[in-house]
Parts: C-alpha cells; structure tokens; sequence
C-alpha cells in the first residue's frame, strides 16, 4: 500500500488509451499504463508533458500494485473477446470497490451482462463511451459514462478534469443506469454516420453535378462551417479538401477508393432501433450506403450495364450552394431528431433513465457530432427534458420549417441529375411522415385484415375489427 500512489490506470496503449492518460496526466494526476506491446510502453513515457507523473508498468499486478485504492482501471482495447480478457485477468488482482472502466466502443449487451458479472464479486464496472478521436483523447473528449453511480461518485473529479470544456462546463456527465453510456454513445456514431451520409451527398452534388474542384469545395465547407451549423465534421471536410497526396501530387481525397469502412456502431443503432421500435431512417441509409458502397466490383459491372450519365446541374451556383446548405441543415436536424427519439424510447424500454438535456449539453463538445445545433437542442431540453422528439420543440421548428422548402428543391435537382440522394430523401420522407395526420396505413391496416385476419382499428369507434372481405358486398 505504501506505494499505491497513481490514481489512474490505463490497459491498452494505443493511441487513444495513450493520449486519454497523458490528458489525465496533464490535469495534475498520477497517471499509470500498461499494454503487451512494450514499445508502446516507451512511446506512453517518452510522450509524457515534462513535469508530469507518468509511468509505464512491466504487468498488470504491477500496475495493480501501484494505484490507490480504490482502483480506478481503465480499458481501451478493442471491443469484443478482448474486453472480457483482459476483465478475467484482472479479477484475481482487483479488491471490493475497485473500478473497472471500459472506455470502447462495446455493444451495450456485453456491457450489460459484464456488469452482472462483477457485480457478484463487488467489482464496479462502468461502460463508458469516448468521442473525439485521437486528438480529442489528448486535448479533451466528450465522455459518457453510465451504470453504477458509486463508481460515478468516484470517477467524477478525474472525468471532469480531463474532459472538453464548453463555457468551462466539462463535456461529461452520468447517462443513466446499466449499460447507459455504451448505449449513448452508439447513438452517438449513429447520427455520427448519417450525419457524414449526407455531407457525402452534398459533396457529391457539387462535385459531380455542379464540377466544382477542390478549391472550390473548400470553400464552399469552410463558409458553411462559419454559419448557423458550424460542427467540427463540417471543418474537417472543409480540410479535407486541400490535403496533398504525396505519392501523387494530386489531392488526396481524389484518390481514395471509395468503399466505406466501419466497425458496427452505426449497425447497432439500426438493429437496435428495429427492435425497440424507433425509426431511425437515415441512419439505416447511411449503414446501407456504406454497403453499397463495398460493393465495387458489382456496383462497376452496373455501371457498364446501366451506363448512368451525370447531368450538369446548370441552375446560379450561389443559389443552389445556398439551397444546399439550407438541405444539408434541415436533413442534419432530422439526423439528432431520430437519434434523439431514439434515446428517448431506449431510456423508456430499457430502464435507463437518460438525462437527454445532458446528453446534448456534453455533445456541444469534445464528440464528433459536436455542432453549434447542439446549443439549441440543450436549450429545447431544458425547457423539456421529456422532449419525445425534437421536432416537437416550437423553436426548432421554427428553424427546419423555413429550410423544408430547399431540401425538396435539392433532391428533385439531385435525382434529375442522376446522382444518389438517398440519405436527404430519407430524411425528408422521415419529416413529411412524423407531421402527417394521415398516412396511407389505413390501407396496410386492410391488407392486413384482407389476408390474415389480423384486425384493424376504426377512426369512428374504440375496438378492435375485422371484415370478412370475400364475403363482404362489393360496391359495383
Ligand atoms: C468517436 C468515433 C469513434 C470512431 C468510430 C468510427 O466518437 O470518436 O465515433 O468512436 O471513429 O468507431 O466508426 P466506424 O469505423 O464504424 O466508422
């Protein structure tokens, strides 16, 4: 015990375990890791800030041995088998009380039945998502940590210091019971994923219908970025378009292969909406558009096949790039409303309790999804934290109703020109069905019945119903 005196321990150094204990190491704190690679053990110690307490462990009992109890353990390796590795070789070290934090990308089902599991044996286990990639990691992420509100308590001061500050709040807050905090932050790279869908597609829009080149692509982004939906996915596409390659010479996004990796987050969100229900259509088109895009090999036979043609989009270039930006802002609303909604009914389903006016108030940022939008949704949910969708909050729709107009325009200008819009059409069809006092399901409803006998319910009466449509008198 004489020696225990880090007080935060880190298992997996790479990049992002690196930089997240060099940033705790940087607000004062003792801060010690370990990793099997021992290369990545000198890179941690060579890359402390100087005067900082930073250290590498030979092992895991080394580590153990040297932090203060309780023990606050970190993990950032990767989701899946790993975690529950590296939880059992952990066990036969840890004492009652310790914590034990993973900080990936885990499917909230794990986390979950990982909490029971070291429940029994009087271990804390928080499931806790991190955005911000690596430079985030370092100079200060959105972190949302959920389930046992013990480890919270403890955890608290370390997470706050190291977390981004927005008006010098930290970007971190408790999200809720169980697995709160992996569920938040798959919502997280949901919107995350639709969001960049429809930054592809407005991209692909003035590239290839309206030709402009790089440069002016840059500054399309880049003025964007300096309006009303500022975000920091908007300033990196901006940047993107001037690096240089330097095996060609040539930009480097031009020479990208385009098929979309991904590591399943965004799947999750689909599946899991599904099952709930909630429906989070643009983000089931940015997953869908992902695999398509994986397709390459099909999609070039089709594309000899079917031999498509881009048509130039001849309207006044500021107009449409004003229209666009009007579309992208409303189709991007919609992508926090459907996450949002999401939330709400997880919360709900799943027993959570999510503060949704925290979840917003961290993501203004630090996270990916970081935006000046966020600003107005923390203000709807103050007003509301029972906001069921975002929509619903009379200054949003303020905001999207008088941009509704340009995204229709868009999409139709799209399509014409034959480039694939399906990320703004779902978003636009999600919007036109959440506001309609009909839709067509009344004839589902009759299908339903024609075929299965499965019932249907009257506007005129309570009850359930059902017609013996053969039989019935036809009107001739
Ligand atoms: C973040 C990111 C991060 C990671 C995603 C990328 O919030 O910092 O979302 O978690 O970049 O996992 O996901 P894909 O590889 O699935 O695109």
């Amino acid at each position: 015990m004489g020696n225990s005196s880090f007080d935060f321990g880190m298992i997996g150094l790479g990049t992002m375990g690196r930089n997240l204990l060099l940033n705790v190491a940087d607000h004062g704190m003792a801060a010690i890791g370990f990793d099997k690679d021992s290369s990545k053990i000198k890179l941690l110690e060579s890359s402390a800030t100087p005067g900082t307490r930073v250290k590498g462990a030979g092992s895991l009992a080394e580590m153990i041995e040297l932090l203060k109890p309780p023990r606050k353990i970190m993990m950032l390796v990767p989701a899946g088998p790993v975690v529950d590795a590296v939880i059992n070789e952990l066990l036969p070290l840890l004492e009652p009380g310790d914590i034990i934090i993973d900080g990936g990308n885990s499917h909230y089902t794990d986390t979950l039945n990982r909490i029971r599991f070291l429940q029994d044996k009087k271990i804390h286990f928080t499931g806790m998502g991190v955005s911000g990639g690596e430079h985030g990691a370092r100079t200060g992420p959105s972190i949302m940590p959920g389930g046992d509100a013990e480890a919270w308590k403890q955890l608290k001061p370390i997470l706050e210091a190291i977390a981004a500050k927005v008006n010098d709040e930290p970007c971190v807050a408790y999200m809720g019971k169980d697995a709160a905090g992996h569920y938040v932050k798959m919502v997280h790279n949901g919107i995350e994923y639709a969001i960049m869908q429809l930054i592809s597609e407005t991209y692909d829009i003035l590239k290839r219908g309206v030709e402009l080149n790089n440069d002016e692509l840059h500054a399309v982004f880049k003025k964007w970025n300096e309006g009303e939906m500022k975000s920091f996915l908007l300033e990196i596409t901006a940047n993107i378009f001037l690096q240089k390659d330097d095996i060609t010479g040539n930009r480097l996004a031009d020479m990208i292969l385009d098929k979309a990796g991904s590591k399943g987050t965004g799947k999750w969100t689909s599946q899991d909406a599904m099952n709930l229900p909630v429906a989070v259509p643009t983000i089931d088109m940015a997953v869908a558009m992902r695999d398509i895009s994986s397709y390459k090999e099909e999609r070039l036979a089709a594309a000899a096949l079917f031999n498509p043609t881009i048509k130039i989009i001849r309207s006044d270039r500021e107009k449409l790039t004003r229209q666009l930006h009007d579309a992208l802002y409303f189709a991007t609303v919609i992508c926090y409303a459907q996450g949002l909604a999401m939330l709400h009914k997880a919360s709900v389903e799943l027993k959570m309790s999510i503060p949704l006016q925290d979840v917003v108030r961290i993501w203004r940022g630090g996270c990916i999804i970081r935006s000046s939008l966020l600003e107005t949704f923390t203000a709807a949910f103050k007003k509301n934290n029972q906001l069921s969708n975002i929509l619903l909050n009379k200054k949003i729709a303020g905001l999207v109703k008088k941009k509704q107009g340009a995204l229709r325009k868009i999409i139709q200008q799209g399509s014409h020109a034959g480039i694939p819009v399906a990320g703004l059409m779902s978003a636009l069809g999600y919007f036109d069905a959440y506001c309609s006092e009909r839709m067509p399901t009344n004839l589902i409803q009759a299908q339903r019945d024609y075929f299965g006998a499965h019932t249907y319910q009257r506007v005129d009466r309570e009850g359930s119903f059902h017609t013996d449509w053969d039989d019935n008198d036809l009107i001739k």
